[in-house]
């Protein structure tokens, strides 16, 4: 019996490559905003699928189509998915881990010297004038040298930004998901979020705790938009309490607040955090091999449930 497996969005080609020539592939192309209901219909043939992060594959999902046993999500995230009810239904999920590391923390890297040094301001301003102005006072941003990076979420990716922080001449101060925040934040020039997202840490920067940060300090959030409460950090940045932020993820993706959309301290990207060629194209080999693996009755590289 030939399996069916179903790519829920155009991936890098190394994905079909790998199981087109052991499976029957069925690709659909890249969709944002998918419902419960889209999932069903897309999933319905699926004995395996390669998953977007934001793919809701919900117990509603698992259930109506029995056939799907390995949901391969291409993510080191896995918060779209209902893992309580893939455990329980049998379902297994893997993820990509390790390979995105670096991309992720680079992006980081770029946020921080973005908002810190006001680059998209200076761009707009050259691209409206068309000239180069040099003034003494234009522009003025933040040094990142003896200053202090807080970093929430210690892990791979976390790891990584502390030492590309530390190369800039900052100083560093990391917490594991869980651990308590209260000096990270009251003493960090800089907060830059690196935990995944789970129940304890939804809106861990809030209105609460962001009101514990330095005044004047910034937020940077490359790991998931719902760990920050989007609303308590527009107020924060609209009365000054924050200087700015550098966001890759939104709290309601692929929707984005409108608040922040019409402030100039703030740098919004569109989730690209894993977006070089060769982060993307591993991921893909990953996501594809765990299928295949699974499919062949062997371990996957990266099983979550
Ligand atoms: C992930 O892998 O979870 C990132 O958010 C996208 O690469």
């Amino acid at each position: 019996m030939k399996y069916t497996v179903v790519l829920t969005a155009d991936f890098p080609s190394i994905a079909t490559e790998l199981l087109a020539p052991h499976f029957d592939v069925i690709a659909h192309p890249t969709e944002h905003g998918r419902s419960e209901e889209d999932m069903i219909t897309i999933l319905a043939e699926a004995d395996a699928a390669i998953t977007l992060l934001q793919d809701p594959i919900t117990r509603n999902v698992l259930e109506a189509n029995p056939n799907l046993r390995c949901v391969s999500n291409f993510a080191v995230g896995y918060n779209n998915i209902d893992v309580d009810a893939a455990r329980e239904l049998g379902v297994v999920v893997t993820n990509t881990p390790g390979v995105l590391t670096e991309a992720t923390a680079d992006l980081t890297l770029a946020l921080i010297l973005a908002i810190t040094r006001r680059i998209v301001e200076g761009d707009d301003e050259m691209r409206t004038l068309g000239r180069c102005e040099w003034e003494p006072l234009k522009l003025l941003g933040a040094s990142l040298q003896g200053k202090r990076l807080g970093i929430i979420g210690m892990g791979r990716i976390g790891t990584a930004v502390a030492t590309r922080a530390r190369a800039f001449g900052m100083e560093v101060i990391g917490v594991r998901s869980g651990e308590s925040l209260d000096e990270l934040l009251a003493t960090s020039d800089i907060v830059s979020v690196h935990a995944p997202l789970t129940r304890e840490t939804h809106h861990l920067l809030n209105a609460t705790t962001l009101a514990k940060m330095k005044r004047g300090a910034y937020v940077i959030n490359t790991a998931r938009g719902a760990i920050v409460d989007e609303n308590a950090l527009c107020d924060a940045l609209e009365s000054g309490q924050l200087r700015g932020a550098g966001l890759d993820v939104y709290e309601f993706e692929p929707e984005v607040n409108p608040r922040l959309l019409r402030m100039k301290n703030v740098v919004i990207l569109p989730h690209i955090g894993s977006a070089t060629e060769e982060a993307r194209n591993a991921m893909a080999r990953i996501a594809a091999t765990n299928v295949l693996l699974f499919l062949r009755g062997k371990e996957p590289l990266h099983r979550v449930v």
